[in-house]
């Protein structure tokens, strides 16, 4: 056996899981909120029998290592390496060879000696004496908070690529892919020249990437660059401090979302340490799934401009969209919350502490807006406020805000609730049209439970010769039902009795995804085999039924051509073989 499935065999499933998300026990299996798309009923189901995990709303599924590489988007030498210490397996050389080394580790390494490389120039280097000047004196960062952030300065000329190429023996390639390099009539040059270096970390810690203000906006403008998109860098969905941070958002259950890297470390400064940065742009669904693993709050403090208004109505929609309880905190007479903590700490640190809630907020900004008094300004109010009430999920704020509303403008809440009907049924007919759109056909659907029923019930004998008798000229939909089906019976053949964990051994590979969604499909509870068994004989009738209908809908179809009189004549007569059957199939 090789240490994977070595670590497969000891590891349980549901209490790793459980490190990670909220189980509920329900009947063999437990079930979840799926962390990997939005939803409300949990549909994300583990077997602690087969150790493995599906959901039912994304279609994501696998084991242990799956999960640990799509929760932490890591790659499997890492999820590797941290599931062997859990299990207490220790790695033999070989284990890793079979996988080595990946683009991505090989990209997390270079930009660690990057982050060292940059660091050092900063605190010792003649050519970062102006930047150090910069930092401490102007910026009032001390050399503690360099080193906490790990501060660097990229210099001038292109020492970073002569130091990994020369010093560490890295090809060309290499800090191409990493973006820390970038070519030009066929030389090589460092990305970032003569800025400031802020290295960016994911959440566990990984240098994914920096971005790299300038001195002088003049001379070397843009003012702050960022790495392009690598394989371990994607702007949107990560935040600027949430390594340093999440244990304090964890604890606080809050985190402050600000704009940039400087609003992060006046913040750290003065004490507040539970705060990330987006970095100047919206806030995604990504990043705040990634937030909303360590708190249900945050609040926003972006820029005090028209486009932190903007930035902070977009973010809006996203983060109630997951259900996050969200304020605003609104610092007194300052462009952005770095500049706020240099007027005044201590009224930065009030207005924190009297964050507002967001809607409470958006009613008082419309209301000093428009004049309330008057019909347009009444109008323009709803117009606006009910676009944002619409998108409330918890029904008790929503009314909480409605009254609200209803109080300040003088409208009976009757109206408000009309217009939100007539807002809300635009949206939810454009829902219906999306999701019908990649919803699978009933068919499919009646496919995959009959093979659950197959795999799951005690009689699965019985259910085989029910299917047998009835689904002979039937064609499924869904070829993989179909393949399983096939290998299910051979199965039987030489065994006495179904055995989920043994059938799901002998299948290839690709039919593994549609064999564990079958295994853990919810069944319905019979109180007998009988009834069991008719349900069996239900549901393979109207599969029966929908298949010929389909047939005769083919059939039909090619009468529409111009055929010769015999051809037509064929196939009225398989059209009228095909009805006389239907009757029969249909209960
Ligand atoms: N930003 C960026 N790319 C740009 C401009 C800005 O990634 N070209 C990000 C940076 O993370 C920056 C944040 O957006 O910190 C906020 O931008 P801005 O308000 O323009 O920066 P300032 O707060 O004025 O910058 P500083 O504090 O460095 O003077
Ligand atoms: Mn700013």
């Amino acid at each position: 056996m090789d240490q994977a499935s070595q670590i497969r065999e000891k590891i349980d499933i549901v209490s790793f899981i459980s490190e990670y998300l909220q189980l509920k026990k329900a009947g063999r299996n437990f079930k979840a909120n799926c962390p990997f798309h939005n939803e409300d009923t949990p549909s994300f189901i583990i077997s602690p029998e087969r150790q493995i995990w599906h959901c039912f709303g994304c279609g994501k599924g696998g084991d242990a290592f799956t999960f640990l590489m799509d929760y932490e988007n890591m790659e499997f030498p890492e999820a590797l390496r941290i599931l062997a210490k859990k299990t207490g397996i220790v790695l033999k050389e070989s284990s890793f060879q079979a996988s080595h080394y990946s683009e991505k580790e090989k990209i997390f390494t270079l930009n660690n000696l990057s982050l060292k490389y940059y660091h050092y120039i900063l605190l010792n280097h003649p050519s970062a004496k102006n930047a150090l000047d910069y930092l401490i004196n102007q910026r009032k960062i001390n050399k503690g908070i360099i080193e906490t952030f790990e501060i660097g300065f990229s210099p001038t000329q292109s020492g970073l690529c002569a130091y990994l190429m020369q010093k560490k023996g890295f090809q060309k390639k290499d800090l191409l892919d990493a973006g820390l390099a970038f070519e030009a009539r066929d030389r090589i040059f460092d990305f970032f020249r003569g800025r400031i270096m802020f290295p960016l970390f994911d959440h566990r810690g990984n240098v994914t990437g920096f971005s790299g203000r300038t001195l002088d906006e003049k001379i070397n403008p843009p003012k702050y660059i960022n790495t392009k998109e690598t394989a371990v860098y994607h702007k949107g969905s990560m935040f600027f401090g949430l390594n340093s941070a999440k244990d304090e958002i964890k604890k606080e259950q809050s985190a402050i979302i600000v704009e940039g890297e400087f609003d992060v470390i006046s913040l750290f400064k003065e004490g507040m340490k539970n705060v990330v940065a987006i970095k100047g742009t919206a806030l995604t669904e990504d990043q705040v799934a990634l937030l909303a693993r360590f708190t249900p709050k945050v609040s926003l403090c972006l820029d005090q401009d028209s486009a932190g208004f903007e930035a902070t109505k977009r973010s809006l929609a996203v983060l109630e969209k997951r259900g996050m309880v969200t304020t605003i905190i609104l610092p007194k007479n300052a462009k952005d919350p770095d500049e706020a903590i240099k007027n005044n700490p201590l009224e930065f640190k009030k207005a924190v502490k009297n964050d507002v809630g967001i809607y409470d907020f958006l009613i008082s900004k419309f209301l000093e807006e428009n004049d309330s008094n008057k019909i347009e300004g009444k109008k323009k109010i709803t117009d606006n406020l009910l676009l944002f009430f619409s998108q409330i999920s918890n029904e008790v704020v929503k009314e909480h805000y409605l009254k609200k509303l209803s109080k300040e403008i003088d409208v009976s809440l009757e109206s408000l609730n009309k217009e939100l009907d007539k807002l809300q049924k635009g949206a939810v007919e454009e829902k219906i049209a999306t999701q019908e759109k990649q919803k699978r056909t009933r068919r499919e659907l009646l496919e995959e439970y009959l093979i659950a029923l197959l795999i799951q019930e005690e009689n699965s004998k019985e259910i085989l010769e029910i299917i047998g008798l009835n689904l002979k000229n039937y064609k499924f939909q869904a070829s993989v039902f179909e393949k399983i089906l096939e290998k299910t019976k051979t199965f039987l053949a030489s065994h006495e009795r179904m055995d989920g964990k043994k059938l799901s051994a002998a299948l290839p590979s690709e039919l593994l995804t549609a064999f564990d969604a079958c295994y853990l499909f919810p069944l319905p509870k019979f109180s007998s085999e009988e009834e069991c068994s008719l349900e069996v004989e239900r549901v393979v009738k109207e599969l029966n039924s929908l298949g010929v209908k389909e047939k005769i809908r083919e059939e039909t179809v090619k009468l529409r051509q111009d055929l010769d009189p015999a051809e037509t004549e064929k196939i009225e007569r398989e059209i009228k073989e095909l009805l006389s059957v239907l009757p029969k199939t249909i209960n």
